[in-house]
Parts: structure tokens; sequence; C-alpha cells
């Protein structure tokens, strides 16, 4: 049933943390890196199918500042998907109307990698139907760093007052601009953050599902968002029903 307060049209942002390649992969006696390239399968699955679930932008976890801690090998073959996925799907995600964002440190990342995240995003920079963030070499630490690095560089430099420094100053310099999901997903049934959205979590609801990430698509979604529908969000006020009574 539908939460009165909760009309079942009003378009989401969701965010994954896609887990579970390793372990797919693992399960099936096959590398790691394997799963890996199943897992771009059920991203496209996934984006295919985001859409009519709800979902007006979806934001994903790629590659996360501490990946890489992992293999060279695996760490190659990451980069590598990263490039291929847009390589094969950026002209038919242009004419879908989807915008692109990559979220996270372009420093550290190969110039091979920089250039398609430049085209990706410039060649869908006027789009507006969808957005799909992919945050690559991605670490909310890193990215509250980094913003607080660039308002004090401003400060230093006269350009802003460091008195005016607020939640949404603060918000406009993440590489989100501090756009808040709604509902964040975790497969394989970790249940962590792995710094993810460390800012914009703050009032995030969030939903565990045990399926590995390879095995993921827009029926798992449509289940999340099911749930998350369900879900009673305060803000830190009071029930809906009750704001009135005082
Ligand atoms: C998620 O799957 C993909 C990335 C972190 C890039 P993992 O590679 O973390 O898979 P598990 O957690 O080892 O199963
Ligand atoms: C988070 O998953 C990063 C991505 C999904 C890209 P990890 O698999 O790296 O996280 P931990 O190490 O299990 O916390
Ligand atoms: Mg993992």
């Amino acid at each position: 049933m539908q939460r009165p307060d909760g009309p079942s049209d009003a378009r989401l942002h969701v965010a994954i943390i896609m887990d579970g390649n390793g372990r797919w992969a693992r399960a099936r006696g096959l590398p790691r890196t394997a799963g890996h390239k199943f897992g771009v399968d059920a991203l496209k699955r996934t984006v295919e199918g985001a859409s009519e679930a709800g979902v007006s932008t979806l934001t994903v976890f790629g590659f996360s500042t501490e990946n890489w801690r992992r293999p060279g090998s695996e760490v190659s073959e990451l980069m590598k998907l990263m490039k291929i996925y847009v390589e094969n799907d950026l002209e038919r995600l242009a004419r879908d109307g989807v915008r692109v964002k990559i979220l996270g440190r372009r420093e550290g990342l190969s110039p091979d990698i920089l250039q398609v995240i430049e085209r990706a995003e410039t060649r869908t920079a006027d789009n507006a139907a969808f957005t799909l963030q992919v945050a690559f070499n991605y670490g909310g630490q890193a990215d509250i760093a980094d913003a607080a690095r660039a308002l004090a560089r401003a400060a230093k430099a006269g350009e802003i007052d460091p008195e005016a420094i607020d939640e949404d100053m603060m918000a406009g310099a993440l590489s989100t601009r501090g756009e808040a999901p709604d509902l964040i997903i975790r497969t394989s049934g970790e249940r962590r953050l792995s710094n993810f959205l460390l800012w914009e979590a703050a009032y995030a609801e969030f939903v565990f599902q045990d399926v590995l990430w390879p095995d993921y698509g827009p029926q798992h979604l449509k289940a999340a968002i099911d749930e998350f529908r369900q879900r009673e969000r305060r803000f830190g006020a009071v029930e809906a029903g009750k704001r009135a009574a005082g």
C-alpha cells in the first residue's frame, strides 16, 4: 500500500554500492575480474530499468579511493571496464537523454580514463531526462577534504568570508554538489557505507540486499524502492500526521 504522504510518482535519487563481484566469480570458479565484467552487464540492465522504477538520478559506486589497495591486475581491469563501458554505451545513453557525470578525484587517473570521462560529460551535458552519476576514484572523506581545501583557498584569496561557510556552501563544494540520495542500496549482504557519500547520506534510507551485484537487475531495484516507499522519513521533525498537533 502507498503511504498517503509518499506519492509513488515522486522521482527518486537512488545510490547503489555495487558489491559482490568477487564472490560471484569465486562461486563459479572464475577469476575476480570475470565478476567485474558481468557486473558491467548488471549496471546496463539496472540503468535501463531505472527510469521505469521511478528513478531520476542513479548514482553508482564504481571504484573507491581505497580500491587502489587491490592487486594491480584487478585495478587495471576495473579501469579498462570503465573505459569500455563508456566507449560502448555513451552514444546510446546520450540518445536516451541520459546525463552522465563522474564523481570523485581526477588526480591519479590515467590520461585515457580522463579523456573518456571528459567525453562522456561533454557529450551528455545538455541531457536532462535522467542523470547517471558514476563515482569513480571516489571516497566520501576525500571529497569532503577536497571541498574544505577549495573553500580554504577561496577564503585565503579573499573570495569568500570564512564566516559565510555553512552547510550549503560546503555542499556546493563537493563533487556531488551535495545532492542527497533518497535511498542507498548495497548489494551482497554487506552492511556498511565503505566511504560512499558520507555527507550526502545524512538522511538517506538504506536497503541492503543479499543478491550479488552481477545478478542484479531492474526487479531488484523495484523491490528496494517498494521497501523504501514503506519508510517514514522525518528529517528530524515529527511524524507527518502529528505536525499540526504541536
Ligand atoms: C564490487 O565487487 C566491485 C568493486 C568494488 C569495484 P567486489 O570486487 O568488492 O566483490 P567482493 O566484495 O569481493 O565480492
Ligand atoms: C565499495 O565496495 C566500493 C565499490 C563498490 C566500488 P568494497 O568491496 O571496496 O568495500 P569493502 O572493502 O568491502 O568495505
Ligand atoms: Mg566488495
